[in-house]
């Protein structure tokens, strides 16, 4: 009952075009469409811009669900909270003649000068793993028309911007916080249907074509820091590195590039997995791949996704029955979880080994014990959920059938992450 489509995403993306080769996309860059005022604005170039981020969550602030960044629409601007999701390539709001939309603010055309409402092509959407932290149990799916207008991003302007203007939401959509979703994963341009005619340009290219822009590279620092004991909040830099925000060096690992390709993805080799970090490791039971556990893969890397997904409840059952008995399925959608005290109690350290052997580095990540318990579980008082749901069906990834995990904001949040779609790299490095 459940479609394996939606699954493979993130939070959101237009289902037909979710396992499309990049190939019908590259010769577009080219053409005169998407050709337009680079040479004019070049002195107006920015190589850095802060977004300030604002964290929409749960449970007295425990529960860390979504990251969102203010941006505006139309002329004169209407203002909007948009979910900065790495997992899809489109932004999507709600239009105003919704009426399942939810408590959101709404997008009225009529009221912007600028607004278009081409190429006004009708666009169904569906979204594979929610605001919250619970799995999905069934695809949600909200109806869009593709339309135009300016958006604009802490005076990042994007004049002719296609995106996704919903009139009707799905559960999921609106019952988040934030108004829509900001898509900025690593599609230099992508296509609204399966038969790749109609392509655009998602909004962090845009901005480069533009000239508004000198790079497309997102850094994400998703928790409070800053040097000098000066406090920041969480913040985007986009167009480069905040080198204010990390110690030390960037990491690079390079993604699988065909497989990025295909889902619009951030997708990185998985090598190993293991309980704890440093020098105080283990595999995880029942390896069967010598000292490696049995989870070799690919991982997709979504922002927009509040928890881990391993690849298969057996992968699951492994990691939990290595960590503690108390820790059982919550529900019959793949969360897993334990008493709050318990869980408090055995979390621990996760450790991945990710990276592919030929480019780039091979590094560890951890996703720290802080982040293993993501708190109370909605409607079972003192009942808390672990960082590791599974998916179920299992899902593998399309081309060679390797185990296919997704790493969300968990472990994202430790990091101040690089993500950079032209070097086909995420960087990660330790955040200040
Ligand atoms: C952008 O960075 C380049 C190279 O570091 C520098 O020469 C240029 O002045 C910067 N431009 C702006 C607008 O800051
Ligand atoms: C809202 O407007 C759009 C575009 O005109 C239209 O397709 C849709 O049917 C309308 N929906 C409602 C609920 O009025
Ligand atoms: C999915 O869960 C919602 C409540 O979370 C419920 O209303 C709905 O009936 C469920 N759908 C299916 C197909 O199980
Ligand atoms: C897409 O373009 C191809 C070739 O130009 C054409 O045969 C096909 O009908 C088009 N598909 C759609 C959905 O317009
Ligand atoms: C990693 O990539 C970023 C840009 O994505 C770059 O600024 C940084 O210098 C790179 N780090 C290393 C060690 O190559
Ligand atoms: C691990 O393997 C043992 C022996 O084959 C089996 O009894 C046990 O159920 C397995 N544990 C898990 C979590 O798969």
């Amino acid at each position: 009952m459940k479609s394996l489509m939606p699954l493979i995403a993130s939070l959101l993306f237009t289902s037909t075009t979710a396992f499309r080769p990049s190939q019908p996309f590259t010769g577009h860059l080219e053409s005169s469409k998407y050709r337009s005022s680079d040479r004019r604005q070049e002195t107006e170039k920015k190589n850095l811009t802060r977004v300030p981020l604002e964290v929409d969550s749960r449970n007295d602030g425990k529960t860390e669900l979504q990251w969102m960044a203010t941006i505006t629409v139309g002329t004169p601007p209407q203002t909007f909270k948009v979910v900065v999701d790495t997992g899809s390539t489109a932004l999507v709001l709600p239009r105003n003649n919704c009426t399942n939309c939810g408590k959101h603010s709404l997008f009225n055309p009529s009221k912007s000068t600028s607004f278009s409402p081409q190429p006004a092509l009708f666009r169904p959407i569906e979204y594979g793993t929610g605001a919250d932290t619970i799995p999905l149990n069934q695809t949600g799916r909200a109806e869009c028309e593709v339309v135009t207008d300016t958006v604009s991003i802490q005076g990042l302007s994007a004049p002719k911007q296609e995106f996704l203007l919903c009139h009707s939401y799905g559960e999921t959509l609106s019952s988040q916080l934030a108004d829509g979703i900001l898509g900025i994963g690593p599609a230099d341009i992508s296509a609204w249907d399966g038969s790749g005619n109609f392509t655009y340009l998602p909004f962090l290219p845009n901005l480069v074509n533009e000239g508004q822009l000198s790079n497309r590279i997102v850094g994400l620092a998703l928790g409070f820091g800053g040097q000098n004991q000066q406090q920041r909040g969480p913040e985007a830099s986009v167009g480069g590195v905040d080198d204010a925000r990390y110690h030390g060096r960037i990491k690079n690992v390079s993604v699988d590039e065909m497989l990025t390709a295909l889902s619009s993805l951030f997708t990185l080799d998985v090598q190993a997995a293991y309980i704890g970090s440093g020098n105080n490791k283990r595999v995880w039971p029942n390896s069967t791949n010598g000292n490696k556990p049995l989870v070799p893969g690919v991982a997709y890397i979504d922002s927009g996704t509040a928890y881990m997904l391993a690849p298969d409840q057996q992968a699951a059952e492994n990691l939990y029955s290595g960590i503690s008995k108390d820790i059982f399925p919550l529900n019959d959608r793949g969360s897993w979880g334990a008493s709050c005290a318990t869980l408090d109690e055995v979390a621990t350290d996760i450790t991945f080994t990710i990276g592919t052997k030929t480019r780039g580095e091979v590094i560890e990540v951890t996703m720290p014990k802080s982040a293993f318990n993501l708190g109370e579980y909605p409607g079972k008082k003192g009942v808390c959920q672990a960082a590791f749901s599974h998916w179920d069906p299992p899902l593998v990834e399309p081309i060679e059938g390797r185990r296919l995990w997704l790493f969300g904001s968990p472990l994202i949040k430790a990091y101040y992450t690089v993500w950079n779609a032209k070097s086909s790299t995420l960087g990660w490095a330790e955040k200040v």
